[in-house]
């Protein structure tokens, strides 16, 4: 019997990936590029197992018998047994698994819980089956985003331009205590799922937007490069300016899709405007904002401004408010924060 437990985090894109040239090897149109988030903070924790013993393969997700049959798991497991070493390991490949995966925070809301899923189930079966080298290929297969999960820190998640997708991996680009101040706020609008998922979006998009077609060939290339430089001399302005352009960008783009995807709602734009109004108040960018597919709002802040930007939010957003009245308004008082 072999058992192996692990953790990854959930990983924040701030150049966003939307769009696939292959389905099926689910191969990017473009670059992007991510914070992972610590292992204290939102995570998936999985533990596989495996024996001569088991009678049949078992998969539980939050404490649920979920179906094996997902071609995406079963494509992540072929991958790593074409990948086992075969001296010490032939034997295993024919036992049976159970795999046994929760995450600590909402489940398909939008808050990356499959890139932080399939992220943690390969590297535990990775582990299990004793397979080296590059993995985040085989992460890919699971959901395109856990590719960046794989790694901590600031991770690029490369599309690649091979036709079998093997040059499609992400690589570490600074490390996880290169920008230390980087604060990640998350939050959660709604945690119910997602009305529709990222692969029928993504579908939709890339069948129908014609500013897809603009963002994945003229616009990506030069953000990537730009927000890696502005990471790497901690220039939290124009790292800011590119996270909520992208974020902005991404979510034109599901408007531009027919029929439109809308994945933001009010209490989303109520947080824009609050981060606009507030960064103007400041007279520079002290919060950035950043939205996947879903309402649900990720704001970047550097750790001197925590206890300032909670206050605000406390302030625009009182946990009292009943369902019609989303937000206080955003006209800020200069002497709100004296
Ligand atoms: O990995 P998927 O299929 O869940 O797609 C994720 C897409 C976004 O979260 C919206 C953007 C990204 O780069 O993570």
């Amino acid at each position: 019997m072999r058992i192996v437990t692990a953790v990854a985090p959930v990983n924040i894109a701030t150049i966003k990936y939307w769009g696939k040239r292959d389905d099926d090897l689910i191969l990017p149109l473009n670059d992007s590029f991510s914070a992972t988030l610590s292992l204290e903070d939102m995570c998936a924790k999985t533990t596989v197992m495996i024996s001569p013993y088991l009678l049949e393969n078992k998969f539980w997700l939050n404490g649920k018998e979920e179906n094996m049959d997902n071609p995406r798991l079963s494509n992540c497991l072929k991958a790593l047994k074409d990948r086992l070493n075969k001296e010490n390991s032939e034997e295993v490949s024919s036992w049976k698994i159970h795999i046994c995966s929760e995450n600590n925070f909402p489940t398909a809301a939008g808050l990356a819980s499959s890139a932080a899923g399939y992220a943690c189930l390969v590297y535990a079966l990775a582990s299990l089956y004793q397979v080296d080298g590059d993995i985040t290929a085989i992460a890919r297969n699971g959901s395109g985003s856990a590719c960046r999960s794989i790694f901590g820190g600031w991770v690029r998640w490369h599309k690649g331009s091979l036709e079998d997708g093997t040059d499609s991996i992400a690589t570490q680009i600074f490390p996880t205590d290169h920008w230390p101040e980087i604060r990640v706020l998350v939050l959660v609008v709604n945690d119910s799922r997602k009305k529709y998922s990222s692969t029928l979006g993504m579908k939709q998009t890339v069948m129908t937007s014609e500013l897809l077609k603009h963002r994945t060939k003229f616009v990506v290339p030069d953000r990537i490069e730009k927000i890696i430089d502005a990471v790497h001399k901690k220039d939290f302005q124009s790292f800011a300016k590119l996270t909520m352009k992208d974020s902005n960008q991404f979510h034109a783009v599901c408007c531009d899709t027919y029929p439109p995807c809308f994945y933001m709602n009010d209490v989303s734009h109520a947080i824009i405007d609050m981060v606009h109004v507030y960064n103007e108040f400041k007279g520079q960018l002290k919060i950035a904002y950043t939205f996947d597919a879903g309402p649900n709002a990720c704001l970047f802040i550097q750790e001197s401004d925590l206890s300032e930007v909670l206050s605000l939010i406390r302030y625009v957003f009182p946990s009292n408010l009943n369902a019609n009245e989303y937000y206080r308004g955003i006209a800020l008082d200069k002497d709100l924060f004296s």
